[in-house]
């Protein structure tokens, strides 16, 4: 099948963009969409053309680092899926495919379709981890943890921090994010001690890198690959308020 493709080329952070436009020949439908978009840069190679930057790394879903806005849509038009996850059975024979970088200011572009989602790791770092003591093997567990909870823990847990999350919401928020990695460790005994601290300071951070408030629209869930639900961010504010309160 034959793929048009009107892409954002950017060659820095400080120069100004614009779409360009090519085609991809003889795309098998079985081809992945980064496999496509290999194939196009291949193209542009011989041609002496600089090829187009993306990011990627696993291939498979679980490294979160490929993301794009294909058609308009974080991660193009497959719920539940990666951009690398995405094929090309999925387009149509001589479609116009548009790409973009994920949008946010938060998120800088570095260059064509790469950002910088470095504000992610500095949220984490403000308190995404657990410091205490938590014993060796065995007492893990010593403490059990009833089912809905392990079990909402663990939905929280596969957040793979892609960022569809923000670049789908109109406000540019990064709650889907945040709530989902406080969230899953307020559930959990290791990561009880702890809780208050962290969601006072994920939060603060989160505002300070320039993330837009949440204000319901849902965007994020529905862009989300991983399917992580809104109510991680009702948990979130609910561990906030319990963090500020004297008595919480
Ligand atoms: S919440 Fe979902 S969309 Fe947001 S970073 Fe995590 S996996 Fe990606
Ligand atoms: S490349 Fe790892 S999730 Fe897509």
């Amino acid at each position: 099948m034959k793929i048009n493709l009107k892409v954002w080329r950017q060659s820095d952070p400080l120069a100004v963009g614009g779409f360009v436009n090519y085609s991809v020949e003889a795309v098998e439908p079985d081809l992945s969409f980064l496999e496509m978009l290999d194939m196009l840069n291949e193209q542009l190679i011989t041609q002496g053309e600089v090829p187009i930057e993306f990011d990627h790394d696993c291939r498979e879903g679980i490294c979160g680092t490929c993301g794009m806005m294909i058609n308009g849509r974080a991660h193009g038009p497959q719920k539940r899926t990666a951009a690398c996850q995405l094929y090309m059975r999925h387009f149509d024979e001589g479609e116009t495919v548009t790409l973009e970088p994920w949008r946010a200011t938060a998120f800088p572009v570095i260059k064509d379709l790469v950002v910088d989602r470095s504000a992610f790791d500095r949220i984490m770092m403000a308190g995404g981890y657990v410091s205490i003591k938590t014993g060796a093997a065995p007492d893990a567990n010593a403490v059990l943890v009833d089912k809905p909870n392990a079990d909402k823990a663990f939905d929280y847990a596969t957040c793979i921090g892609c960022g569809a999350c923000v670049a789908a919401c109109p406000n540019a928020s990064a709650s889907l994010f945040t709530a989902a990695k406080i969230s899953h460790l307020a559930l959990l005994a290791q990561g009880k001690p702890e809780r208050k601290q962290r969601v006072v300071k994920m939060t603060k951070q989160m505002t300070a890198e320039g993330f837009g408030d949440c204000s319901n629209h849902g965007e994020c869930q529905s862009v989300c690959p991983q399917g992580i639900s809104i109510d991680a961010i009702a948990q979130m504010r609910r561990e906030y308020i319990r963090a500020k309160l004297p008595f919480g």
